[in-house]
């Protein structure tokens, strides 16, 4: 459970410091349902930048933006891409939500207002005393940096020296310090140690987000909602939701799945990782190129039990599909040879590289489980390739000049060859192997109690508490903005 104890000092504070930079935060309902937003704070997101560093923008933490740049309000179905067959080789209906109309790019914004969020309306966080500390493989610190600024807290972003320039250049921008750990993706532990040493300090708080109950929360209220809706518009008749793939940075987006597999009984979810660093099918370690996945653990949120399959994604095949999709040659196959449209060609853009790994993880699946044309699987597109353009020119540079004829190529031997290598489908005791691996990071490393790590086990209602807890968290939410009182006077 969160703990949703208040600190009336820090909440003072709080509160006070939101009133000087005119913040009003918005509640879990409201992103679920943006009707709930006040008309007058849609007034102003009407002029306001999509990244733009302006309070209002909190209210963007919400998969029902207008793909717009500027000035974008919200529609009933959130942002998807369709793959269609002639590409993903499928039958299947595969769905993916986009999380590039985001502010930062990046739906990991949601995660880091969701870990901040509870602490700061109880006032266990004191904007006056502390700072706001973000450890990530990047996104979700460039989320948690962003939101620091918008609720005029002080941010410290921790993240590996080896991830994206984009990254870094934007952070640079935003977040008051930024610390570069060694290594790349998959060397969280640096990040770690990294905490652990500043935590010595009292004033340093950690949103640990692969720790951080409020992760889970956040995916599972509106993540996971805003997929079923995803699903519920796009289903033709005799269509099911066959299941959800997502690969694990945190965790966090897996528990969209344990919202699914409530609503719809048939759904099967499956968790993804790099085939170079496959710590859920082989317990394997390594190092790898999807950014923002797989870090040689296994995250404490990730609720395992409710997990049917692993599956080992090759790194280069990722690598290769981004370069298909994102270069005139690449563009060209798909619309001359795949007779693909403009607008689907453009929306193909919208997958960063775990976007387009999320995808592979749903092709596998479909053709593990046999599906047809009666099923639909759903993911995410965590970012997109806007943040990968540096890593285009590097493929181009490693690769040589593309063609026409290379992304045929690359289509044939990345997509549609896939194959049911590489996948397990978790029986109980696979599962329960997963799950034993948190005791080596969580209990032996960073202090967790053993007693909640079985709670977690054989207590499956420790999550759904969890995920209820949104509640009682937007009832906190609403009388912070009532003491704020800027609605009131909006
Ligand atoms: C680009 C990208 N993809 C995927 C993920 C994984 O998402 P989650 O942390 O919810 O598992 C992350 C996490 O930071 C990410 O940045």
């Amino acid at each position: 459970m969160i703990d949703l104890s208040i600190r009336r000092e820090g909440l003072a504070h709080n509160i006070r410091k939101a009133r000087e930079n005119n913040v009003i935060i918005p509640t879990i309902a409201q992103m679920q349902n943006p009707d709930l937003i006040p008309e007058k704070i849609k007034a102003k997101l009407a002029h306001t930048d999509l990244w733009a560093v302006d309070p209002v923008n909190l209210f963007r933490i919400n998969w029902h933006n207008e793909p717009k740049e500027s000035g974008g309000l919200f529609q009933k179905v959130p942002n998807y891409v369709e793959i269609p067959p002639e590409l993903s080789g499928v039958p299947c209906r595969i769905l993916a939500m986009a999380g590039k109309w985001f502010p930062t790019g990046c739906h990991k914004v949601g995660a880091s207002y969701g870990c901040l969020v509870p602490r700061l309306v109880t006032g266990q966080f004191d904007a006056d005393y502390h700072h706001a500390v973000w450890p990530s493989t990047g996104n979700y610190c460039r989320g948690g940096a962003f939101n620091s600024k918008l609720l005029a807290v002080d941010s410290v972003a921790i993240l590996p020296e080896d991830m994206s320039r984009e990254r870094f250049d934007w952070l640079k921008s935003i977040a008051g310090r930024i610390i570069a750990t060694p290594g790349c993706e998959s060397n969280v532990k640096e990040i770690f140690d990294k905490t652990w040493e500043l935590k010595q300090d009292p004033s340093m708080m950690i949103f640990n987000q692969f720790a951080e109950m409020g992760n889970p929360l956040w995916h599972y209220n509106v993540t996971g909602t805003a997929l079923a809706e995803v699903f519920e518009a796009a289903k033709k008749p005799g269509q099911r939701l066959a299941g959800a793939a997502f690969t694990s940075g945190s965790a966090g987006t897996m528990s969209a799945g344990d919202l699914l597999k409530e609503r719809y009984p048939y759904a099967k979810l499956a968790v993804g990782e790099a085939l170079q660093c496959p710590t859920i099918v082989n317990n394997g370690f390594g190092g790898h190129r999807i950014e923002g996945i797989g870090d040689k653990h296994i995250p404490w949120v990730h609720n395992v039990r409710n997990t049917d399959m692993g599956i080992a994604i090759d790194d280069e095949d990722s690598q290769r599909l981004l370069r298909l999709f994102n270069t005139p040659e690449g563009q060209k196959y798909l619309k001359e040879e795949l007779k693909l449209s403009d607008e689907q060609i453009e929306k193909f853009t919208w997958m960063g590289i775990s976007g387009i790994a999320n995808v592979l993880c749903c092709i596998k699946m479909a053709k593990w489980y046999e599906l047809t044309e009666n099923d639909v699987l759903v993911t995410v597109l965590t970012d997109s390739a806007v943040m990968y353009k540096s890593r285009v020119d590097e493929l181009n540079e490693m690769y040589g000049p593309y063609s026409v004829f290379e992304a045929s190529k690359d289509h044939a031997l990345h997509m549609l060859g896939l194959k049911t290598d590489n996948m397990l489908e978790l029986t109980y005791p696979e599962r329960k192997r997963v799950h034993n691996l948190k005791y080596y990071t969580w209990v032996e490393q960073q202090q967790m109690k053993v007693e909640d790590l079985n709670d977690q086990w054989y207590k499956p209602q420790v999550w759904d508490e969890v995920h209820a807890q949104a509640a009682e968290l937007d009832k906190l939410t609403e009388a912070f903005n009532e003491e704020v009182g800027l609605l009131a006077r909006l």
